[in-house]
């Protein structure tokens, strides 16, 4: 038989679709489709990447389309559309209006990749995770946010540089939530095999993790006009990739919980096994005191925006 190249659909042609995009093929994860609303723009950035290809030699067609017919059969879709955060607007303000746009790239997907595996990846991503998931009907191995994967990838940086050690020795996760009360645990870090409380000093520690849960207002304030865009995809293109190659990962993502942790119906980020089937697992573990009652807040901030969000008309 012959072998069928997989395809990954990014929605969203903005820094963070396009990023993916990037990410995705250079990596030869399969065919790349790029859609926007904006035709030009999807076309574009999809042809200027295909451009790149001689030069990187990654064979995967990247194409550029508005119409949802053409993401017909993708294996994973990225949906990243949405307004970004501007500097000093909370990801809660974004409910409204990305909410809308979540629906309708919901209904594409829907009709046209009806069996594919949906990252999440706009703000506020804990509440369009729900969002999603309640307007595709998909079940939730199906539809997967991505959070967990970003700020852990952000712990681990900064972890690496307070030590001057190379990223690829540091594991640090963070679960919970996607904002402020994201739950960083430096109790579970290692540094090549060493746990991180022998190399660091409490303040140190606590510094990094204040940093982390800051982290992507930082990148907001100090590009004034926008957010946060290479981080973000590296961590959905994890994760498509973990998908697309059955990799059988342990990445933080947030998903359903179905009993896990004593939390119903709520996307909240834990640890996931990711495969060819999308979320296989959810690996639980015992917090202690503390970082039960923080992992409690954060699933607080999760409640209040789904809150929110069935409080407003979309
Ligand atoms: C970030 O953390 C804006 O949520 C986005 O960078």
């Amino acid at each position: 038989m012959a072998h069928k190249r997989k395809k990954i659909t990014v929605i969203g042609a903005g820094f963070v679709g396009s990023t993916c995009a990037h990410w995705a093929a250079s990596k030869e994860l399969g065919d790349v489709v790029v859609l926007d609303i904006n035709e030009g723009t999807a076309k574009g950035k999809a042809l200027d990447l295909l451009q790149a290809s001689p030069v990187y030699k990654f064979d995967s067609t990247v194409t550029g389309t508005s119409n949802y017919a053409d993401i017909a059969d993708s294996d994973v879709v990225i949906l990243t559309a949405g307004m970004p955060r501007k500097p000093g607007m909370s990801r809660d303000e974004l409910l409204g209006i990305n909410g809308k746009i979540v629906k309708e790239c919901c209904e594409g997907i829907k009709k046209y990749a009806p069996n594919s595996i949906v990252i999440v990846v706009c703000n506020p991503m804990d509440a369009m995770a729900v969002h999603a998931k309640k307007c595709l009907g998909f079940p939730r191995e199906r539809v997967i946010g991505m959070g967990g994967a970003l700020d852990s990838s952000r712990f681990r940086t900064f972890i690496a540089d307070e030590l001057k050690v190379s990223v690829k020795d540091v594991t640090g996760i963070v679960i919970g939530n996607h904002g402020d009360a994201m739950v960083p645990l430096p109790r579970l870090s290692s540094v090549g095999g060493v746990p991180l409380n022998e190399l660091l000093s409490a303040d140190k520690i606590n510094a990094i993790v204040a940093r982390t849960k800051q982290a992507g207002a930082e990148i907001g304030g100090l590009l004034k006009t926008g957010s946060a865009y290479y981080a973000p995809s590296a961590g959905a293109v994890e994760m498509a990739e973990a998908i697309l190659k059955d990799q059988k990962r342990l990445v933080p993502c947030a998903v359903e919980l179905n009993g896990e942790y004593g939390i119903n119906g709520l996307f909240v980020g834990v640890v996931c096994k990711l495969g060819g089937k999308g979320m296989e697992g959810i690996v639980q573990f015992k917090l202690n005191a503390d970082e039960q009652a923080e992992f409690e807040k954060s699933v607080g901030a999760v409640k209040a925006l789904v809150d929110g969000l069935n409080s407003i008309q979309i």
